[in-house]
């Protein structure tokens, strides 16, 4: 959440600041703000709303300035108004940062700040950071009262002095107007990247808005610190130890992260998932031998063969893929699984008996309940894998091995092609736990195949894409849905509500079909679409069941169902087909119209569906 961007080097910043900031800004989009340093003094531009309104506010000459700082807020402390968006400068006038993360014991620093005098003008807590830097720039001591050493760079040391009164998470870009040759960069628990191009640097939150500059980059580690001057750059700690690190090449390129032709980043990523399932598969699924080759666990599988309890922990959508994955690692491998909420299993005191492996799932890598959860397991001793789409994030370093999505970056802020990725990972280590368990080689080559068929059955999906759009168009006005599954399609009715109403803002609710008549049904009309996810599978009689049961109540049903099946059609106001496939692997197939449906309703009621409401990409804060 926030994405900041942060320029030095020889060409204007003002132009690379905002590209960046609109590459960045699906990270948050309430309030934006640049800072450039010129002619010993900051000029800043801050706003509400979006970058195309700071960019309205910019002054009308392009400043010629080579160093700023800019920031797009998810708002934590303060509402998202012109005083609280970045950039903060401190009291002083001296000292001007970008934030992206939370400071925890902001209001006692605070306090302690004004009792001595600083002056604050915003309700948020990265404002504290700013006037803390300025307070021990400004004094040139500590806060034992001892001076700063005489051979250091004052800004630098002011900047360590006040990390080391901070309790929370950060990444930040720093600027001193003494030090106009100077810009520093900061990280603990939250991302920073440092681009390493010719003759210019480039710190941002993500490698979005660095690739356009250079494909060199610096992955700072949590309490590092980068600083630039006007010989290069050097790293260190927080606690001034200096570290080496290594020159890595970004792996996105700017195709990737282009619209290429698409309305939004959402409709070019459902569109996506043919090819991004295919990388996802390719050279890891070996049907003739019935095999997966995963390097990236392949040195823990024989821990994961033997273990005795699975627990798989996300957020979201990545949550609802392990849901899927719970269900995976039972029915293939018989190992009992379950999927947790990292937010609660973070603070549930959670019991992991010896030989838990725990499996953490995200797209970004930088969830931080996600990565508060993993820390709680290995605290405890388990082997904790991570399924991450993000190289370099911060879950695919804290665990111990892990297999990446190699999906390419995903930009909506609805996830879809991380989910089908999710799953595909999943189902690849169940069917191999299954293979050194007890799965036959038939039934794992029969799998397998049925895996490899997968992408192609999507494009067939995606062909219906106008029919599903007309679906969207005759429901677009109900303002409350039902979505409902049984067996591997509930994780599916759950996702389906979860896209719906985090981009159209209708209210949706996701559930086993048989629990409706526990409560739920109460609810049905005939202005409350309930779409039934009710392929082939071994519980089709059953869910048929439950579409009567809704029926026979005056409701109106749109049905996802397996193609050819002529049975169904008279228990449908809508259907949707879908290709044939074993039961294991429906999700990779059910959720595509799912995912198609709620972004045209999305569209159809006039929503920014790659940017909806409150929300954020990656939500890097509690
Ligand atoms: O990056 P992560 O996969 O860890 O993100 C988890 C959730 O925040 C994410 O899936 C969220 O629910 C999406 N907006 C859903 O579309």
């Amino acid at each position: 959440m926030c994405g900041i961007v942060a320029y030095f080097g020889r060409k204007h910043a003002q132009p690379i600041l905002i590209e960046g900031l609109k590459r960045l800004e699906y990270r948050g989009y309430d309030s934006a703000g640049v800072a450039l340093l010129e002619k010993g003094a900051f000029n800043i531009t801050k706003t509400p709303g979006r970058i195309s309104a700071l960019e309205e506010n910019l002054p009308e000459y392009e400043s010629d300035s080579t160093v700023g700082i800019g920031h797009t807020r998810w708002a934590t402390h303060g509402q998202p108004n012109q005083i609280n968006a970045h950039p903060h400068v401190d009291y002083t006038g001296k000292i001007a940062l970008v934030h992206n993360g939370i400071i925890e014991n902001y209001a006692t620093l605070k306090k302690w700040l004004i009792k001595e005098g600083c002056a604050f003008q915003s309700e948020t807590d990265t404002e504290v950071v700013a006037n803390l830097i300025g307070y021990f720039y400004d004094k040139n001591q500590d806060r034992n009262g001892r001076f700063a050493p005489k051979d250091c760079n004052r800004f630098e040391w002011a900047v360590q002095q006040a990390l080391s009164e901070i309790y929370g998470t950060y990444g930040m870009a720093i600027l001193c107007v003494d030090c106009p040759d100077m810009m520093i960069g900061v990280k603990k628990g939250s991302p920073l990247i440092l681009g390493v191009g010719k003759n210019e640097y480039i710190i941002a939150s993500d490698a979005s808005a660095i690739v356009q500059h250079t494909t060199q980059a610096i992955y700072l580690s949590d309490g590092e610190m980068a600083i630039i001057d006007s010989d290069g750059f050097y790293t260190k700690t927080i606690t001034n130890k200096e570290v080496q690190k290594e020159l890595k090449e970004i792996e996105i390129s700017l195709d990737q992260i282009e619209l290429e032709g698409f309305d939004h980043y959402m409709q070019k990523e459902i569109a996506e998932q043919p090819v991004s399932l295919e990388t996802c598969l390719n050279g890891r699924v070996d049907v003739k031998n019935g095999r997966i080759i995963l390097g990236g666990v392949s040195q823990y599988l024989r821990e994961l063969t033997r273990t005795k309890r699975i627990i798989l922990t996300a957020c979201g959508t990545a949550w609802h893929a392990g849901l899927v994955g719970e269900f995976l690692f039972e029915q293939l491998a018989r190992i009992p699984a379950e999927v947790e909420y990292a937010s609660e299993f973070r603070y549930r005191n959670p019991i992991l008996e010896e030989g838990t492996v725990v499996i953490a799932i995200s797209q970004s890598g930088e969830t931080a309940d996600t990565l508060a959860a993993i820390e709680q397991a290995r605290d405890r001793g388990a082997l904790v894998l991570g399924v991450v789409n993000v190289v370099g994030s911060s879950i695919a370093r804290l665990t111990d091995a892990g297999v990446y999505l190699r999906v390419g970056p995903e930009i909506g802020v609805a996830s879809t092609k991380a989910f089908t990725a999710q799953v595909a990972v999943l189902s690849m280590l169940a069917i191999e736990l299954g293979r050194r368990r007890h799965l036959s080689t038939d039934a794992v080559q029969s799998l397998l195949r049925e895996l490899m068929e997968i992408p192609a059955k999507i494009k067939r999906i995606l062909a219906q894409t106008d029919y599903i759009r007309q679906i969207a168009q005759a429901n677009k006005d109900h303002e409350n849905w039902l979505f409902l599954g049984r067996g591997f399609n509930y994780p599916v009715a759950l996702e389906g509500a979860l896209k719906l109403k985090e981009i159209s803002y209708i209210h949706a609710e996701g559930l086993p079909a048989a629990e409706m008549k526990h409560g739920p049904i109460a609810l049905i009309t005939d202005r409350m679409p309930a779409v039934f996810v009710a392929t082939r599978c071994s519980q089709y009689e059953k869910i048929i069941g439950n579409i009567e049961e809704v029926r026979a109540r005056g409701g109106k049903t749109i049905v996802v169902a397996t193609e050819g099946d002529e049975h169904i059609k008279p228990y449908a106001d809508h259907l949707i087909t879908v290709p044939e496939t074993c039961d294991q692997l429906q999700p990779l197939l059910t959720v595509v119209p799912l995912q198609i449906l709620a972004y045209h309703a999305a569209v159809l009621r006039g929503h920014d569906v790659d940017k909806p409401r409150n929300l954020a990409k990656s939500v890097t804060v509690e």
